[in-house]
């Protein structure tokens, strides 16, 4: 395993394998939103699982307990989401995207921030938070009357709407997982970005790729279950090392 902190922190032996492959596969988590000011989950103090429990808001339960608090609490997340702006991180893997032939970009985040910055072919394994579904059917809802009831109904059925994003408890799109595991298992180079690498299924993505041969790339602030296994790791943040990968890769 190669770590490296420093300067230049990018080995080239890396660099020469970004530059020859043809088939690369990203994961990313929220830290590579961190710095278009989202908050991430597990990190303490600014982290979202340090300041509420999930259990009280991101659970099938909690919602038939409490909709309206679960309503409200993914509004006052969707205010802050509106405002960001996608970092440095997202803009360089739009780059990539163009420069390497089979480029698959898996994402655990809701925030959409990918999409935002142009990346086009993005695999979202958490739901997106911009959308909103039916409790009762889970069909996309698009529009719906403003009854001044929190949350609104559905147009169609009258159950209650909540956003579409993955809670505690619940399985992942089908489609997206099947996706994912394709990309992991067919790619040469496994990026995982910005992830604690602890919540599952997205976590072992990584092992199917590198049970599939794939060389493995870490980029964190922090140490995360995956490092022991990863070929390189990078520490540092997403919107620094990202953009040093692609320059030191295709600009030099
Ligand atoms: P976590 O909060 O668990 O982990 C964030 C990771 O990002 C940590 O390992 C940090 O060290 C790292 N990090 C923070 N800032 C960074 C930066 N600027 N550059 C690079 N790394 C940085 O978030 P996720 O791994 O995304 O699920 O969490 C996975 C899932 O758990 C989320 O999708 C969410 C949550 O419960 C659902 O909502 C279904």
């Amino acid at each position: 395993m190669t770590t490296t902190t420093g300067n230049p922190p990018i080995p080239l032996e890396l660099v020469d394998l970004l530059y020859s492959t043809e088939n690369v596969t990203v994961l990313t988590g929220s830290g590579i939103s961190a710095e278009s000011g989202v908050p991430t989950f597990r990190d303490a103090q600014t982290g979202l699982w340090a300041q509420y429990n999930p259990h009280d808001l991101a659970t099938p339960e909690a919602f038939e307990r409490d909709p309206r608090l679960v309503w409200l609490w993914y509004e006052w997340r969707r205010r802050l989401i509106a405002d960001a702006i996608p970092n440095s991180a997202h803009t360089a893997l739009v780059e990539l995207e163009q420069l390497i032939l089979h480029f698959r970009l898996i994402t655990q985040n809701v925030d959409g921030l990918h999409e935002k910055a142009g990346s086009e072919s993005i695999i979202e394994l958490h739901g997106n938070i911009l959308r909103t579904k039916c409790y009762e059917d889970g069909q996309i809802i698009e529009k719906w009357d403003d009854d001044d009831h929190i949350p609104p109904h559905c147009p169609d059925c009258n159950g209650l709407l909540r956003p579409d994003v993955v809670w505690f408890g619940e399985a992942l799109p089908n489609e997206a997982l099947t996706a994912a595991l394709r990309a992991s298992q067919n790619c040469d180079l496994f990026f995982s970005v910005g992830t604690s690498s602890v919540v599952q299924p997205a976590a072992s993505l990584a092992d199917h790729a590198r049970q599939s041969g794939a060389a493995i790339v870490e980029i964190n602030l922090a140490p995360t279950p995956l490092t022991p296994f990863a070929d390189f790791v990078l520490r540092g943040s997403a919107g620094q090392i990202i953009p040093m990968l692609v320059e030191s890769t295709f600009h030099k």
